[in-house]
């Protein structure tokens, strides 16, 4: 079960605004993220293409983004899916197996994720079973 979220939550306030820069002139559905971890804040919203296999969505562009800029420890991550209908099942709110297994690189069982509108989760509620390549870590 998740955790209750404060209203004013800053990370969630970031992954809202950053929802805000979505490119989705084919799903018209906007997201965003906002991954915390000691370099501050970095975001990212789903960036889509002509090509739509190759749409990259705003969690995977959050952590790319981190890596790209030299993090690689996160403390927390924020998703805004401000398109969800409030009242939506959760099943709208959720990050998709993708972007878990692409978090699962980064973050242990314990690590928190904030959804708007649904609460906090621990990571391994999301994905209690990531992929992990034998003999690398
Ligand atoms: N999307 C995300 O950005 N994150 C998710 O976890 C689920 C889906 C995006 C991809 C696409 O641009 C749009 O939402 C509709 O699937």
């Amino acid at each position: 079960m998740p955790l209750p979220l404060a209203a004013d939550d800053p990370l969630v306030a970031a992954a809202r605004t950053a929802a805000t820069r979505a490119y989705v002139p084919y799903s018209r559905f906007r997201v965003g993220a906002a991954l915390a971890g000691p370099f501050g804040v970095i975001c990212g919203c789903n960036v889509e293409n002509a090509s739509y296999g190759v749409t990259i969505c705003a969690e995977r562009t959050a952590v790319v983004s981190a890596v790209a800029a030299g993090h690689r420890a996160f403390t927390r991550i924020a998703i805004a899916l401000p398109d969800s209908p409030p009242g939506s099942p959760p099943t709208a709110f959720m990050p998709c197996g993708a972007c878990r297994q692409v978090l699962a690189e980064f973050v242990g069982p314990e690590f928190p994720v904030a959804i708007d509108g649904l609460g906090e989760y621990r990571f391994a509620e999301l994905f209690p079973n990531p992929f992990v390549l034998p003999g690398s870590r």
